[in-house]
C-alpha cells in the first residue's frame, strides 16, 4: 500500500471512510475536503465519453446525468471495432476518448464492455467487442491501454455473466466453471493482466444464486486473487442489494449515491457486522482511485480532427462486405445512385442507452455520396411502416440509376433484448421493391448485432454490414464504395442461417429468473465448427476488393514444452490488383484430450496491410496459454501432451493452412479415479496400475481366477461389498481400497 494511502487511512474517521465507499451523486466520488481528497467524475462509454456540458470537478454543482450533453467524439461501436481486428486502432480510440475525458472533466470512464455473446438477440451486443474471448480481451486490453495512457481510468464492465437485458437485475446466472473461465472471465482476464484496468464494474445479475456485488467468490476469490485485479470494483448503478455483504465481498464503490442510511453503516461497523479490516481495505482501494485520477497529467486540449479521423477509419475498416456478387462494388466514380431509406439522412450514429452520445462530427451518408456520385434519395419506409406510395416512389428513383442504395436499420438499445434477428418487414418491402425494377441493389445495413439474411440476400447483388458504425459513418462509406479503401472487416461473431441455428436458443433469456448456459463452451463459433453447422457468414469472415494469398506455414518448434510459446510465421501476399488489408487467423484445435475441447480456437491474429503484388512474412505468437484449458477438477488452467493442430485461415470456415506441434506437458491433468471407478479403470490407467496388481495380490486372485473377470466390470462401491461377502472384515476391506485408491 502506498504511504500515502496508509497516512490518509490513519486520518479518515470512520462516518469519513464510509463515505468515501458511496459516490457523492450519479457521476462524482465523495469528496474529503479537510484531507485534500477531491471528488472525481465516472462517465459513460465506451463509444466515445457521455458527459454533461461544463462539468467542474473542482466545483461542488451534483452531477445529475440529466443535464445537457457535451457533444463528443462517436466512435463505432465496440462490435464494429472488434470486426476491424485492429487493435492498434482501437487503442487509438482509447486514447482518443481518454483525452476527451480528460478535457471534460472525467477521471474514469465507465468501459469498455466485454460480455459473451452466447445469442444474437444480446440487447448489448453492440456495447461488446466479439463472441470469442480472446478476440475480445485482446481488444479490451487494448482500448484500456489507450483510455489509460491519457491519464483517465478504464473500468472493464460488466463483471460478470451480464449477458442478457432480460431481467438484467435479477437474473440468476448458473454455468459451469469450465464455461465460466474459458468463455466469460477469460476477456477480463487477458484485459486484467495486458493493460491493468484502474476499476471493474460489477454487475446486475447473481451467478449460482448470489448477487454479483456481493459476491465474494467472483469478487475476491475469481477477480482479485485469480484474475490478478489490483484496482477498484465499482458496482454497476444500483446494483448493490445489502451494502455490508458488499463490502465484505470486495466491492469498493457503490454507485450511484449518496448512501441513504449513512447511520446504519456505522451502527454495523460498531456492532461487528461488518469488519473494520474490510472497511479500510475498500478505502484503500477507492483512496487508490482518487489518487491515480489525481496525479493524472494536465489536461491538453482536443485534437477533434484526428479524433474525427480515427472514427473514420474504424467505421471504414469495421464494415464487412458480406457478398459481392460480380464485383458490384466498388462502384463507378459519378454513378447515378438511388439512395433509399431513412437511415441514409438520419443514420443510427449510436446505440441507445447509457452509451448513446451526441456525435461532435456527424458525417451523414446522403452528404458524403453525393460528393462522389450524383444521387436520388427516396425515403421508401417512416418508422416500422410502408406504404404502396412509398414502395412506388423508390421504385420510381431506383429504375434508372446505375445502382441502388438501400439504407436498412435495427436499432438496439440497452435494457431490451432483440425478439427476432430479422430485417424489419418495412425495409425488406422497400428492398424487394427496388430489386423488381433495378437488379444492380446494395443492401447497407446498420445493426450492432447479427441479422438473418436469408429474406434479404435475394434482392441485393452486395451486402455491406456496418454496425452502428459513429460519426465516420458517411465518409467512410463513400471510401469504400468509390473504392478509395477496399473493405477489409471481418465478422468478430457468427451470423447463423437463422435464430434458431444459435446455440443458446433453447436458454435464451432463461425462464423467469434462472438462466442456464446449457450450451457451454459452445458459443459461437465453436458452437458452429463443432456441430459441423453452417452459418451464413462465418467468424472471421468478411471480402475485400482484393486477394490474398497464404503461404509457407512455418512453426518455431515440433515439439514444445507447456511452459514454452510458439511462433508462427507464413508469408501473405496481396495477389489482386488493389491496395488493402487482411486479417491472419490463427487456430488451434487439440487433437486428442482428456476433456472435451471445441474443434477449434482462436489463439493469435494480425491485420497486414499490402499494396497489389506487395509479400510480407508474419510472425504471430502464441504463448503457453494458448494451449491450456481450464480444469475444474484442479480448480486452474493447464495443458496436457499430445498432438495440436496449427491452424491459419482467413475465417474460422477458411482455413488455408496448417501444422502440427507435439506438447509436452508434465503437468498432470487427467481426473483422479474414485470410487465410481469400475476396476478396469483402475488396471488401465499408469497411475493406478502397481496398486491394482497390490490389491490382486492381497486377494490372492490373479487372471485365471473365477473372481477376476466379475471384478473387472464393477466400481468400488461394488467391490467393498464383495469383500464382504467374501468374508473379509469391514475395517480391512477398506484399507484395501485406501490402497487402490492410493
Ligand atoms: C449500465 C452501465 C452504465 C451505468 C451508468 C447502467 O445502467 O448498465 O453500463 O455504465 O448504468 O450509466
Amino acid at each position: 500500500m502506498k504511504p500515502e494511502i496508509t497516512e490518509l487511512l490513519n486520518q479518515l474517521t470512520l462516518e469519513e471512510k464510509l463515505r468515501l465507499l458511496s459516490g457523492a451523486d450519479k457521476g462524482f466520488t465523495a469528496a474529503i475536503p479537510r484531507l485534500g481528497i477531491p471528488r472525481v467524475l465516472l462517465a459513460d462509454g465506451p463509444h466515445g465519453v457521455r458527459v454533461e456540458k461544463d462539468v467542474d470537478p473542482a466545483g461542488d454543482a451534483p452531477y445529475t446525468m440529466t443535464g445537457e450533453m457535451a457533444a463528443t467524439t462517436a466512435f463505432p461501436c465496440e462490435a464494429a471495432m472488434a470486426a476491424t481486428w485492429n487493435a492498434p486502432l482501437v487503442e487509438t480510440i482509447g486514447r482518443c476518448i481518454g483525452s476527451e475525458c480528460r478535457a471534460h472533466g472525467v477521471s474514469i470512464l465507465l468501459g469498455p464492455g466485454v460480455n459473451g455473446k452466447r445469442s444474437p438477440l444480446g440487447g448489448r451486443n453492440f456495447e461488446y467487442f466479439s463472441e470469442d474471448p480472446y478476440l475480445s480481451g485482446k481488444l479490451a486490453a487494448a482500448m484500456v491501454r489507450g483510455i489509460q495512457s491519457a491519464g483517465t481510468g478504464a473500468c472493464l464492465k460488466h463483471y460478470a455473466l451480464n449477458d442478457q437485458e432480460t431481467r438484467r437485475t435479477s437474473v440468476d446466472v448458473h454455468a459451469d466453471e469450465r464455461t465460466k473461465h474459458e468463455i466469460y472471465l477469460k476477456p477480463f482476464e487477458i484485459a486484467i493482466r495486458e493493460s491493468d484496468p484502474w476499476a471493474v464494474m460489477a454487475a446486475y445479475n447473481k451467478v449460482d444464486g448470489e448477487q454479483m456485488t456481493e459476491n465474494r467468490t467472483m469478487l475476491t476469490d475469481v477477480l482479485r486473487k485469480e484474475l490478478g485485479f489490483r484496482g477498484a470494483v465499482i458496482s454497476d448503478w444500483g446494483a448493490v442489494k445489502d451494502k455490508a455483504d458488499a463490502i465484505h465481498a470486495g466491492l469498493s464503490l457503490q454507485m450511484p449515491g449518496p448512501d441513504p442510511q449513512p447511520d446504519a453503516l456505522v451502527q454495523a461497523v460498531r456492532d461487528g457486522r461488518i469488519s473494520e479490516n474490510d472497511v479500510n481495505e475498500r478505502t484503500a482501494e477507492v483512496l487508490a482511485l482518487v489518487l491515480r485520477a489525481k496525479e493524472a497529467p494536465p489536461t491538453t486540449s482536443i485534437d477533434w480532427q484526428a479524433h474525427h479521423a480515427a472514427a473514420v477509419q474504424a467505421a471504414a475498416e469495421g464494415m464487412v462486405l458480406l457478398k459481392n456478387t460480380a464485383s458490384i462494388l466498388p462502384l463507378q466514380p459519378g454513378a447515378s445512385l438511388a439512395i433509399i431509406g431513412e437511415p441514409a439522412r438520419d443514420p443510427l450514429y449510436v446505440g441507445g442507452g447509457s452509451s448513446s452520445l451526441t456525435p461532435h462530427q456527424a458525417d451523414a451518408p446522403l452528404d458524403c455520396l453525393a460528393k462522389d456520385f450524383r444521387c436520388v434519395y427516396a425515403t421508401g419506409w417512416h418508422g416500422s411502416a410502408t406504404t404502396p406510395d412509398l414502395l412506388r416512389q423508390a421504385a420510381d428513383a431506383a429504375r434508372t440509376a446505375n445502382a441502388v442504395l438501400v439504407f436498412a436499420a435495427v436499432s438496439t438499445s440497452e435494457s431490451l433484448d432483440r425478439t427476432d434477428i430479422l430485417l424489419p418487414q418495412a425495409q425488406l418491402d422497400a428492398l424487394r421493391a427496388v430489386a423488381a425494377v433495378n437488379a444492380n441493389v446494395v443492401l447497407i445495413t446498420q445493426c450492432g448485432s447479427a441479422i438473418d439474411y436469408s429474406d434479404a440476400e435475394p434482392y441485393a447483388k452486395a451486402i455491406l454490414h456496418a454496425w452502428i458504425p459513429g460519426e465516420g459513418f458517411g465518409t467512410a462509406l463513400a471510401d469504400i464504395l468509390s473504392g478509395r479503401i477496399s473493405p477489409s472487416g471481418k465478422l468478430a461473431e457468427t451470423f447463423p442461417m437463422c435464430l434458431e441455428n444459435t446455440p443458446a436458443y433453447p436458454d435464451f433469456p432463461g425462464v423467469r429468473d434462472d438462466v442456464y448456459y446449457s450450451e457451454g463452451l459452445l458459443v459461437g463459433y465453436r458452437y458452429y465448427d463443432t456441430k459441423k453447422i453452417a452459418p451464413r457468414y462465418p467468424f472471421g469472415f468478411g471480402l475485400s476488393y482484393t486477394a490474398f494469398a497464404l503461404r509457407d506455414l512455418r512453426l518455431s518448434a515440433r515439439t514444445l514444452h507447456s511452459n514454452e510459446g510458439l511462433t508462427v510465421t507464413v508469408e501473405v501476399e496481396n495477389t489482386g490488383t488493389q491496395r488493402g488489408q487482411e486479417v491472419v487467423q490463427v487456430y488451434l484445435h487439440d487433437e486428442e484430450s482428456c476433456l472435451f475441447r471445441p474443434a477449434k480456437e482462436l489463439k493469435a491474429f494480425v491485420k497486414v496491410a499490402l499494396a497489389p503484388g506487395e509479400k510480407q512474412t508474419v510472425t504471430l505468437t502464441l504463448g503457453p496459454d494458448a494451449f491450456r484449458c481450464y480444469l475444474p477438477h484442479l480448480g486452474r488452467f493447464a495443458a496436457e501432451s499430445g498432438t495440436f493442430t496449427v491452424l491459419v485461415g482467413t475465417s474460422s470456415r477458411d482455413i488455408r493452412l496448417s501444422d502440427t506441434v507435439e506438447l509436452i506437458s508434465n503437468e498432470e491433468v487427467r481426473l483422479p479415479l474414485d470410487r465410481t471407478d469400475s476396476f478396469k479403470d483402475f488396471l488401465a490407467d499408469d497411475r493406478y496400475k502397481e496398486r491394482a496388481g497390490q490389491f490382486l495380490t492381497m486377494l490372492h486372485i490373479d487372471e485365471t481366477h473365477m473372481f477376476y473377470q466379475m471384478l473387472l466390470g464393477v466400481n468400488l462401491y461394488q467391490i467393498t461389498e464383495l469383500l464382504t461377502i467374501m468374508g473379509i472384515p469391514d475395517e480391512t476391506a477398506e484399507q484395501m481400497i485406501q490402497t487402490l485408491l492410493g
